[in-house]
């Protein structure tokens, strides 16, 4: 495994294990697998209606807590700073943790700014290590940097070879912000997996089209969280530090064309709107 260091001097693995779409009992039969083939970078959030599992899991794997890296994220029914301060402590119940690694805001909508302030409090209580943004575009991004006391430490955003990201990398260079990448194998979307570059990388370096493709982001300094509930494809997801793609290789792979698979609307869409009961969970 690799470590980045983040702009506020955390390190944090460059590979984890995302949950996302996984049930409780999903979690408890898989993330042990995960454990086991070597994962300690766990990837949840309040929405995905998981954690009380993830802390279930992590509790029973008998591994030392510092020994992991958890993040969780927030929803903006959560934003105003009263229920942002609570929803941070009740996280932090059903994860069954007394800190978190890294929390993000998880969509932008709402009053973000006012759960920026209550992060940077959480920062300060010592719950909460590092925190940053998800799906912000650069806007609201912006909006977020000019009040913080603390700089967000990461961006999560989709990312993969179809969307790289180069213009959300340009507009955080200076900060040193590090970018965490959803879908990071494009949702296991066949149409990627089968681009005649991965299969003739792959040849050459004796690994899969998926491997080639999160060597790409390792060589991109983005942080992956592939998700999985085949215990071959886990392996596989760790086993790609033992070799590394040329720059002209990482260049052919970055002039695919570029089209993501989502587009974050302006306004929170209707699948926003609808949660907030997050402990109806097993
Ligand atoms: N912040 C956000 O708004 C947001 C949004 C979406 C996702 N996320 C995070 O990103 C994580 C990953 O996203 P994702 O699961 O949607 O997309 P993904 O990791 O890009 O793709 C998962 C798909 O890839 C397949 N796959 C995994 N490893 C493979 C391998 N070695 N070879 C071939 N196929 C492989 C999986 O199938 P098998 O099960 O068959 O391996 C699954 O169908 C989530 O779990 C979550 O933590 C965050």
């Amino acid at each position: 495994m690799i470590d980045y260091t983040m702009n506020d001097g955390h390190t944090i693995p460059a590979v984890g294990y995302g949950v996302f779409l996984m049930s409780p009992a999903e979690v408890e039969a898989h993330l042990p697998e995960a454990i086991e083939a070597g994962y300690r970078h766990i990837d949840t959030a309040n929405a995905y209606f998981n954690e009380k599992a993830v802390g279930r899991v992590v509790k029973r794997s008998g591994i030392d807590r510092s020994e992991f890296f958890i993040t969780s994220k927030l929803f903006p029914q959560d934003y105003g700073h009263e229920d942002c301060g609570k929803a941070i402590d009740a996280t932090l119940r059903r994860l069954d943790t007394d800190y978190l690694d890294l929390l993000l805001l998880h969509q932008p909508y709402g009053r973000y700014t006012e759960a920026w302030k209550t992060m940077e409090d959480a920062v300060a209580a010592g719950k909460v290590r590092s925190i940053g943004m998800s799906n912000f575009s650069q806007a609201k991004a912006q909006e977020v940097l000019d009040m913080a006391s603390i700089t967000p430490a990461v961006m999560q955003v989709e990312m993969h070879p179809y969307w790289n990201q180069h213009g959300m990398k340009a507009f955080f260079k200076d900060r040193n912000v590090t970018l965490e990448a959803w879908y990071p194998l494009g949702h296991g979307d066949a149409k990627l997996m089968a681009e005649p570059v991965f299969a003739e990388l792959a040849e050459k370096y004796g690994k899969s089209p998926a491997q080639i493709i999160l060597r790409w982001h390792l060589e991109e300094g983005n942080v992956v969280f592939p998700k999985t509930l085949n215990p071959a494809h886990m392996a596989a997801n760790i086993d790609i530090f033992d070799f590394a793609l040329a720059a002209d290789e990482v260049a052919r792979i970055n002039s695919l064309p570029q089209k993501a698979y989502y587009t974050v609307p302006d306004e929170p869409p209707a699948f926003v709107l609808q949660h907030n009961d997050w402990d109806a969970q097993e």
